[in-house]
């Protein structure tokens, strides 16, 4: 199968006071295995409501989402958690941590609601860690990281259970260039050479030369320029 994701006439209304808004309008995407997409547009254009359709995390208004060539619409609550869990990675606009937990348990507890063995999550996640140049926060809570440090722990955290598709919602905004740069080459190794999927989220136009192809947010819908 070659089109890991499918959106297919995605409309998404907001109910605004009395009034009704589309921010998405019958917007159409494919991203194939092994493709990285970039997305850019305006503050307010739909970018995160896109997103967060995209990876289940909100129901589009109409349309339909495919994951592998499944319908994701519609799924039961029980079902949708555990598809994201295995097959999904979300990296936020918001690092949104989870304010009790270490940032090594952050790591451990997505995969252990994955049903991943410890030591090999407690591996992976050191890896992840170091990778992140974030070893010596380990037993840190969120409350007292930076927020550059925020956001690679909620970059490693995303990688943690080696999600077949990986969203992105300006993963470098709290970053230096260097980090930035390094997180976007991370995800575009991941993508490369496991044959993942990834869509990103970006003002920065720094990075858009490692992706593969950069889309723009108009009018609701996703257009080439
Ligand atoms: N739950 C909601 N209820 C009502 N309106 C919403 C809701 N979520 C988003 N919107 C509106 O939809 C529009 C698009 O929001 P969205 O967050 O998708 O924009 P964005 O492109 O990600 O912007 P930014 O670059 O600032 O992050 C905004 O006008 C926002 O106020
Ligand atoms: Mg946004």
């Amino acid at each position: 199968m070659s089109n890991r994701l499918e959106l297919q006439e995605i409309t998404r209304t907001f109910h605004d006071g009395g009034n009704e808004r589309t921010i998405l309008d019958r917007l159409n995407l494919e991203v194939d295995e092994g493709e990285f997409v970039a997305v850019m547009g305006p503050s307010g254009s739909g970018k995160s409501t896109f997103l967060s359709i995209a990876g289940a995390l909100l129901e589009p208004t109409s349309g339909r989402v495919l994951l592998d060539g499944a319908s994701i619409i519609g799924k039961e609550k029980q079902e949708l958690s555990e598809l994201r869990l295995r097959k999904i990675g979300f990296i936020f606009q918001s690092a949104n941590l989870i304010p009790y937990l270490k940032v090594e348990e952050q790591l451990m507890l997505v995969a252990k609601l994955a049903g991943m063995e410890k030591a090999k999550a407690g591996k992976r996640a050191k890896e992840l860690l170091d990778k992140m140049e974030l070893a010596h926060r380990r037993t840190a809570y969120p409350d007292t990281l930076s927020g550059g440090e925020r956001q690679r722990v909620a970059i490693a955290r995303a990688f943690m259970n080696d999600p077949a598709v990986l969203f992105a919602d300006e993963p470098t905004a709290s970053l230096d260039a260097a980090r930035g740069l390094d997180v976007v080459q991370m995800i575009r190794k991941q993508v490369r050479e496991q044959r993942k999927s990834a869509v990103m989220v970006t003002h920065d136009d720094r990075v858009l030369s490692l992706c593969d192809r950069v889309l723009w947010l108009e009018n609701g819908k996703l257009v080439e320029r």
